[in-house]
């Protein structure tokens, strides 16, 4: 484990009571030191969302999991002929070209493009043009990885030492474990790359101080006075908001439109949001789950999967049976407004004019998202 290259004192100003506490140093978001320390310290050692179970339901089916900070080929999660799910470095043994390229795709058994070599959906190694006689296939099988499903959520880990996932999990939000989400389908998905680093978008997450000017439709339909942060709970951060009168749910109509309900009976009355650290937001409204997944390409650049779920009761034979501009069209203005602000962060943290300021006194969300960071920082080691 390499040594976190920011000082003693700037860990310590951010650990400090929130009363006293102040925010990460410019350098936590620019250097490449530090995103290589976030990747040993954090990402390498954390069970991550890597996708839907539903995209790998047959055998040969599989989707790619960009683990760590997306700097080498990642994963390659595919469900094997006995219906198992398994993940694999995607790499050929041979001579280490990347085995398969896109997100997601259907195959009989995994081959190299570049001589061959061809495995099976276990990992096994079947084919490999000229080898010698007494090559021993068996030694030159893909290596694993770990993975596991909560929720319809396929997770993995490059960590042979994580605790389990329904472990490393707890203590998951009531909200999201009283939701059935394992039945929730996909209705959109949407990618993007931000200028910013991944902690900014997760800091922007964490607060609703900024809705009444960078969000005024949001504002309007959730007001920020009425968002209350849930103390941090194991790896989860969370928050709780309550709509304005006569609105329904978070969309272009502030309705349901159609749409069934989602969330458990309790939880129909607000958005229930939580940050699964490091890089999982998920967002409960009545009627669906939006979820975003951060994939870190560099201290300045950061890979955004933004998903909306809804029931599946939703869905006719022929896909969603609702209106989904309505979620849409509101969405990508969001997106696109905590998008330019979190770049305009960015740009700002390289200025000399800059330092570290205090917390304000509705930024305690945020102030949660930092210790961890900030501990992970301390110790190496990835809030668990
Ligand atoms: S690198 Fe894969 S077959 Fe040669
Ligand atoms: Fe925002």
């Amino acid at each position: 484990m390499p040594l976190c290259p920011l000082s003693a004192a700037d860990v310590s100003a951010v650990l400090a009571p929130f009363e006293r506490a102040l925010a990460l140093p410019a350098t936590a978001y620019l250097e490449d030191a530090v995103f290589a320390f976030e990747r040993a310290a954090i990402f390498d050692r954390t069970w991550l969302c890597v996708g839907r179970e539903d995209d790998v339901t047959h055998p040969g089916e599989w989707l790619h999991a960009p683990l760590g900070t997306m700097a080498g080929p990642g994963l390659v999660v595919v469900r094997g002929a006995d219906l198992k799910l398994r993940a694999f470095h995607n790499v050929c043994r041979h001579r280490a070209a990347t085995l398969v390229s896109g997100d997601c795709g259907r195959v009989h058994d995994l081959r190299c493009p570049y001589h061959g070599w061809t495995y099976d959906l276990g990992g096994g190694l079947r084919a490999a043009p000229h080898a010698p006689g007494d090559f021993d296939r068996g030694a030159h099988g893909l290596l694993g990885a770990r993975v596991d499903v909560w929720q319809g959520f396929v997770f993995a880990t490059l960590d042979a030492s994580a605790p389990p996932l329904a472990e490393a999990l707890a203590p998951v939000p009531a909200w999201l474990r009283e939701t059935s989400l394992a039945h929730a389908r996909r209705a959109h998905r949407v990618t993007y790359e931000a200028a910013a680093n991944w902690k900014l978008l997760c800091e922007n997450f964490q607060e609703s101080h900024h809705f009444t000017r960078i969000h005024p439709a949001l504002e309007r339909l959730t007001p920020n006075d009425d968002a209350s942060s849930v103390p941090s709970s194991g790896p989860w951060l969370g928050g709780v908001m309550r709509f304005a009168d006569g609105v329904e749910t978070v969309s272009a109509s502030g309705t349901r439109n159609g749409r069934p309900l989602l969330a458990a009976a309790s939880y129909t009355q607000q958005v229930s949001d939580a940050l699964l650290f490091p890089a999982l937001f998920t967002s409960l409204q009545p009627d669906y789950l939006l979820t975003y997944r951060l994939q870190p390409l560099s201290p300045g650049r950061t890979r955004v999967v933004a998903e909306i779920f809804v029931h599946a009761s939703a869905f006719g034979p022929h896909g969603p049976s609702f209106d989904l501009t309505d979620l849409t069209s509101f969405w990508d203005v969001i997106n696109r407004q905590d998008r330019a602000i979190c770049e305009s962060q960015q740009t700002g943290l390289s200025s000399p004019g800059f330092r570290p300021s205090r917390y304000t006194v509705v930024e305690d969300g945020v102030h949660g998202f930092d210790r961890m960071v900030a501990r992970a920082y301390q110790t190496g080691d990835a809030e668990r």
